[in-house]
């Protein structure tokens, strides 16, 4: 393997919680969790999220860091390294790279719109405003690619910049700048959401007491848990927690051979559940006191969330607060994405980080162009189509965007962790295996049961989400 100078590692264990809760803690939490449970209902839905992060994704987040710490090397390098030679484990590496390359490539996309709705709520305020004319400036925004691209772009240039820092003073300390203000900002709106009229339906809906009173806000055509919901809940799971894909495999080959994977992977499994449910208690009580409907879909955050900004005392203030919270979360997890191309290039070329984290950026930047001219058209409904998706994905009934997003979220991460559970359950030598999971840890006796559930439950869940995604099922 070539190298490109010493292997970075965390300053401290602190510091490597809080960046890989950065990564965890995102979009995902923010705009994905509280839409998802608006479209699935509410209450059961939130039951069997928290259901599959334990049972599923947390057995996943430690034979992720296993994987990192044991074989010191990135994803494609520590497949390689822990299998035998010419062995199609590598795969499963590769795999999280292309993810990587994807998924920052239409996430900075999401996250450009955040950027511009801090900006909006600053110089507009939304107040006002009717709902129509807040909702319209989303559609506006979605449908102006120049727009879109620009803040692609900055956004991209910022996350670059962060990862060429290196582990510990990129990473790391961007994590440990960010983190702390991402859950002040947290319990500002909380404390706020709590106050409002708002709280205490949103409470029953979220905890899934559906009283008559709740039920009449709620109106008849409100969507509902299906079987979909299910697997839904496992897709988003895994997303939220950064698996399948190998960024945990990255920031856990930058941890010293010591350090405990154990309750490591529980800390940041509950910080980042903690996150999806502040957020959901944020954002469910300022819908029902403005009385917006919460199965809006993608939509929530971006078109639903400002009306109701506009309705509330104090809500000019608070926007902005909002949506600074929304980019920071979606800051931490770009750079452990970008890291996961970066060390590619390091680890596979022997690149400087410098060099690696340009290019990569760049390459990242331009694929997700696309993505930033398509990005609202199918999935809000407006029909904005144009010559690019036509020419693509278009004959598969999906702009680019679309199409990248399930890509990702359907198929490729569910398969990555499917590649991860099968390799640590089955392939790695048994010995080796129970002493590098008990290593630096109280909780050994945990050994068995993770096995169990990577060897049975988890791939039967990984399964059903594939196979649901290629609606088999
Ligand atoms: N977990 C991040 C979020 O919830 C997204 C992410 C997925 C980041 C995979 C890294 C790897 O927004």
């Amino acid at each position: 393997m070539a190298s490109g100078g010493e292997r970075g590692h965390w300053g401290s264990r602190l510091g490597f919680i809080l960046a890989a809760a950065g990564s965890a803690v995102g979009l995902g939490n923010i705009w994905g969790f509280p839409y998802m449970t608006g479209r699935n209902g509410g209450g059961l839905f939130v039951l069997i999220y928290l259901i599959a992060v334990a049972l599923v994704g947390l057995p996943i987040m430690m034979a992720e860091l296993f994987i990192g710490r044991t074989a010191q090397n990135s994803p494609v390098g520590a497949f390689r390294s822990l299998s035998r030679p010419g062995s199609p484990w590598i795969g499963v590496g590769w795999v999280g790279v292309f993810a990587a390359f994807i998924i920052l490539s239409f996430y900075s996309v999401i996250a450009g719109w955040s950027m511009h709705y801090i900006w909006l709520s600053v110089t507009d305020g939304f107040a006002g405003r009717t709902p129509d004319e807040i909702s319209n400036m989303f559609s506006s925004l979605a449908a102006n690619p120049e727009l879109c691209t620009l803040w692609h772009g900055i956004f991209m240039l910022l996350t670059i910049g962060i990862v060429a820092g290196g582990v510990k003073g990129g990473l790391e300390l961007c994590a440990k700048v960010l983190m702390p203000s991402l859950f002040g900002m947290l319990l500002i709106l909380l404390v706020w959401g709590m106050t409002t009229e708002g709280f205490a339906p949103a409470f029953k809906y979220i905890t899934g007491m559906h009283d008559a009173d709740l039920l009449s806000r709620l109106g008849a055509d409100q969507p509902r848990f299906s079987g979909r919901s299910w697997l839904e809940a496992l897709g988003q799971a895994f997303f939220s927690l950064s698996l399948g894909m190998g960024a945990l495999i990255t920031y856990g080959s930058y941890l010293n051979r010591k350090a405990d994977i154990v309750s490591t992977s529980i800390i940041i499994s509950a910080l980042d559940t903690t996150v999806a449910l502040l957020a959901a208690f944020i954002i469910f009580p300022i819908v029902f006191a403005a009385g917006q409907q919460p199965g809006q879909g993608p939509g929530l955050v971006f078109a639903t969330i400002p009306i109701a900004f506009s309705m509330m005392p104090g809500g000019a203030l608070l926007a902005p607060i909002f949506f600074l919270l929304l980019t920071v979360a979606a800051i931490t997890s770009a750079v452990s994405l970008l890291e996961v191309a970066t060390s590619y290039f390091i680890d596979e070329r022997g690149w400087t980080r410098g060099r690696a984290t340009i290019l990569a950026g760049t390459l990242i930047g331009l694929l997700g162009v696309p993505s930033a001219v398509s990005g609202g058209s199918k999935m809000f409904g407006q029909g904005f189509a144009n010559l690019l998706n036509t020419l693509t994905f278009g004959a598969y009934g999906k702009n680019w965007f679309d199409a990248f997003v399930d890509l990702t979220f359907n198929l490729m991460l569910p398969l990555g962790a499917l590649g991860i559970a099968t390799f640590v359950a089955w392939r790695v030598g048994g010995q080796a295996r129970e002493q590098g999971f008990k290593t630096g840890t109280t909780l050994g006796s945990l050994y068995w049961t993770w096995i169990g559930l990577l060897r049975y439950l988890v791939p039967i869940g990984v399964l059903a989400v594939i196979l649901q995604a290629l609606n088999l099922i």
